[in-house]
């Protein structure tokens, strides 16, 4: 009896711990980049030679108050999100609510053009998922050199800054929560 309860116990405790936690997938250590590339306008980050940078497929749990980073990103032709939305294959203003979510949240594109609510600076707004914030990449030419993105970002367009009444000159990160509508 004491050690089936035991047993029950630890079976209990590693599934709660696996369901809970989000480990790292591997590291990557940052090359520097050639001359030229990687685009540092509107805030994006570059490689930093030597740096090491963990990469992750799964995110934190989400809740009904996610807890993540709320940092900016621009969805429009020519910014530095680069290619098009991987939702739809489109380019988005930046006057719209949209949002890019660490690869994990992101969740194989389970969660496209789905809305989600984000709490910030006392204030919420719902904004639209049209792309990944990649958690897996690495610092090589086909990312711009860009460090993979930490597993608990919302990437967001300036309209949702806006929206948070951010004064402009606080915009690029903010904790915030978030939940699916
Ligand atoms: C930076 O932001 C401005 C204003 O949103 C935009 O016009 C410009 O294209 C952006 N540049 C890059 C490289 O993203
Ligand atoms: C944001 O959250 C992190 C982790 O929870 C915390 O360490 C940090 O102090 C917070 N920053 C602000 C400005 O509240």
């Amino acid at each position: 009896m004491k050690n089936q309860l035991l047993i029950l116990f630890l079976l209990v405790t590693v599934f709660s711990s696996v369901e809970a936690s989000c480990k790292p997938s591997g590291k990557i250590r940052g090359k520097k980049p050639p001359p030229g590339q990687c685009n540092t306008e509107n805030h994006s980050e570059c490689c930093v030679e030597g740096k090491l940078y963990t990469t992750y497929k799964c995110s934190p749990k989400v809740s009904d108050h996610t807890k993540a980073v709320l940092t900016i990103n621009s969805f429009a032709k020519g910014g530095d999100g680069g290619a098009p939305s991987e939702c739809d294959n489109k380019f988005h203003s930046n006057d719209s609510p949209v949002v890019a979510l660490s690869t994990g949240w992101f969740n194989k594109q389970q969660r496209c053009l789905k809305k989600i609510i984000i709490h910030g600076n006392g204030r919420s707004v719902e904004a639209m998922v049209v792309d990944e914030c990649d958690s897996t990449l690495s610092c090589d030419v086909d990312h711009d050199f860009q460090p993979p993105c930490p597993n608990n970002i919302v990437d967001a367009s300036k309209d949702v800054w806006k929206a948070l009444s951010v004064p402009q000159k606080n915009w690029g990160n903010l904790n915030i929560t978030w939940s699916d509508v």
